[in-house]
């Protein structure tokens, strides 16, 4: 597993990180993806997984990055520390790692979230203050409303069918020194062939490549997302099979034509 810093923090996490949203695997997916380095577990409140990864993670939390999130009808102050309180109560620990406001909330003065949010850095309780579905715009308004502490990472909708963030946010990020963590990065699975896998022109040049490199579809759709800069993948899988597959979307590079062929049949 090879790793990206986060943000500008110095504190590294993995490329390929467990997304949790729908998970009903039991610990055992979980735990493999920690043993293969992919420490960085994605939870919500929304999610309804924390007392799961909680289990999971139990015995293990010294290697673990736990990242959760606050849903965006949460985003008062009192309910901000109130929503940290209940995740760290499911997920049976006593830090959050990465706290993202799930969402944005324009009926709620982002002064007064992030000022929430920095509350909860003070007190401890959150090591990184991160956001999601933020547009650069939004990320912006949220840093300025800071006072003390950067905004880290944006965990937004990237995958090779979806690729609207290299307009803008991406660049953004890279210059302002943000994680990109990129949710749904197999397309709910449409990429990797989950369901039948109809090759149309994105299709076919995918399973091309996959072959050239021994790999397969998931890896590649993943491995595609690595070659941007400052993106890390989450994807979400039930099985320990397939969390092995897609932690061994890391360590290899695509090559620029192969990227290139890729990112011509999935047009922007
Ligand atoms: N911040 C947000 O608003 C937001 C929104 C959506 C998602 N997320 C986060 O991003 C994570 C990932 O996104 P996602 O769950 O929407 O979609 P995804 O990771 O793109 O796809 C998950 C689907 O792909 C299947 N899958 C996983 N690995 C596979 C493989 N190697 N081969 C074949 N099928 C595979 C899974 O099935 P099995 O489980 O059966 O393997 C599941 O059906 C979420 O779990 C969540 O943590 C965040």
């Amino acid at each position: 597993m090879k790793y990206r810093e986060l943000g500008g923090t110095g504190e590294m996490v993995p490329e390929i990180g467990l997304g949790t949203w729908k998970y009903s695997g039991g610990p055992e997916p979980l735990r493999k993806g920690i043993e293969l380095g992919a420490n960085l577990i994605d939870t919500a409140e929304m999610y309804r997984t924390e007392d799961a990864v909680g289990v999971a993670i139990s015995g293990r939390r010294d290697k673990v990055f736990l990242a959760t999130k606050v849903l965006s009808s949460h985003l008062r102050r009192d309910a901000v520390l109130k929503a940290a309180d209940d995740s760290l109560r499911l997920l049976d620990d006593d830090v959050i790692d990465l706290y993202q406001i799930h969402s944005p909330n324009p009926g709620v003065p982002i002064a007064e979230t992030m000022g929430a949010m920095e509350e909860l850095v003070d007190r401890g309780i959150v090591r990184y203050i991160g956001v999601s579905n933020f547009s650069v715009a939004q990320m912006r308004e949220a840093q300025q409303a800071m006072t003390k502490y950067p905004i880290v990472s944006n965990q937004v909708l990237y995958n090779l069918k979806r690729r609207q963030i290299e307009r803008d946010l991406i660049p953004d990020c890279v210059e302002n020194n943000i994680t990109v963590i990129a949710y749904t990065p197999l397309a709910d699975g449409s990429l990797a062939g989950k369901s039948r896998f109809r090759p149309d022109k994105g299709g076919e040049v995918l399973e091309r490549v996959a072959k050239e490199v021994n790999k397969t579809r998931a890896q590649v759709a993943l491995n595609w997302c690595l070659s941007r800069p400052n993106v890390i993948v989450i994807p979400k899988t039930n099985s320990v099979e397939r969390t092995i597959e897609n932690c061994e979307a890391s360590g290899w590079y695509l090559t620029p034509a192969q990227v290139a062929a890729l990112d011509e049949a999935y047009p922007l």
